[in-house]
């Protein structure tokens, strides 16, 4: 009888498949890809078997262990494969999960009306791999790329122009759709020391997002889901969730989807879907995101 196929099974062809697209073409000698293959695969059962062991502690005794293991330090076990590769890879498996994540928030919604190709603007573009994927497969829409910190172009070629670097809280570029991924509990983090947030930043970057979009406009907004009404302790996701690959030091202004909702509200936004993926990262673990589409309202009269 042939085995089911785990979800760990699936991270380690997906975590391969993404790595290997990340050589360059010298280094992708078949014998010594297969043997990099093996030392991934082992890496991640080793490093499983060490997140199962923080588990309990997280889980049942809601304790954050001393020294929990982020997909960063992971690579610390290919002796092959730089942190910089590694890490890259997860950007780009990331990008991935945010395209089929977009997709399905967007399915059956009324797309805004233009005679011209969609502009979509993803604000918060760090790696740029999400758009620049997007621009790729979508010819038929316009992808811009915004950020306040210009983290260095992939080396894809389309990426090239799409990128535009900010000032915190500036007006954006027209668009008909906006992406918010893992960014609103950043917003304001450039101005104040880590982990210090004021909310009064976040109804200010609403106002930017919704001045840069057409009355029927949309934004779609992942964030991680840590609670519905309130935020659970310790956040259920962030351990092996998939902030901890950006910001291991600080765990950002983490609000419950409630709150969120509430912000966009009373910025001039009508929630039209909400969804919770789940990602599964690297070594298996589930992550919960959640996922809310937002269309603009006419103010007048607010
Ligand atoms: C956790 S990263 C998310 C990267 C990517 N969107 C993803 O989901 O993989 C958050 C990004 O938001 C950016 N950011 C924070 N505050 C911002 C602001 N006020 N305007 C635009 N981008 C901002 C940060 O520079 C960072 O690149």
């Amino acid at each position: 009888m042939m085995r089911q196929r785990s979800a760990f099974d699936f991270n380690v062809d997906n975590a391969w498949q993404v790595f290997a697209q990340t050589r360059k073409p010298e280094g992708r000698d078949p014998e010594k890809l297969r043997l990099m293959k093996i030392e991934l695969q082992k890496a991640i059962e080793k490093y499983r078997k060490a997140a199962l062991k923080d588990f309990p502690d997280y889980f049942i005794n809601k304790k954050m262990p001393k020294d929990f293991l982020t997909e960063r330090k992971f690579s610390n076990n290919l002796p092959n494969v730089s942190p910089r590769q590694w890490y890259s890879s997860l950007e780009r498996m990331r990008a991935h999960q945010l395209k089929q994540a977009f997709e399905d928030s967007l399915s059956g919604l009324k797309m805004p009306q233009t005679d011209n190709n969609l502009i979509i603007t993803d604000v918060g573009s760090r790696s740029n791999f999400f758009g620049s994927l997007m621009g790729h497969e979508n010819k038929n829409q316009k992808w811009q790329l915004i950020d306040i910190k210009d983290y260095g172009l992939p080396a894809r070629a389309e990426a090239k122009g799409l990128f535009q670097q900010i000032e915190p809280f500036s007006e954006l570029p027209k668009s008909d759709i906006i992406t918010l991924n893992s960014v609103m509990h950043h917003v304001g983090e450039d101005e104040k020391p880590l982990g210090q947030y004021d909310d009064k930043k976040i109804s200010l970057f609403l106002k930017k997002i919704h001045n840069a979009l057409p009355e029927d406009g949309l934004v779609v907004v992942t964030e991680d889901y840590v609670g519905k009404n309130k935020v659970e302790e310790p956040y259920n996701n962030f351990i092996k969730g998939v902030d901890s690959l950006f910001y291991p030091d600080s765990l950002g202004n983490q609000k419950p989807v409630k709150e969120w909702i509430d912000f966009f509200r009373n910025s001039g936004f009508t929630l039209e879907k909400e969804l919770y993926p789940v990602h599964f990262n690297v070594v298996g673990f589930p992550v919960v995101e959640s996922c809310l589409v937002f269309r603009k309202n006419n103010m007048e009269g607010n």
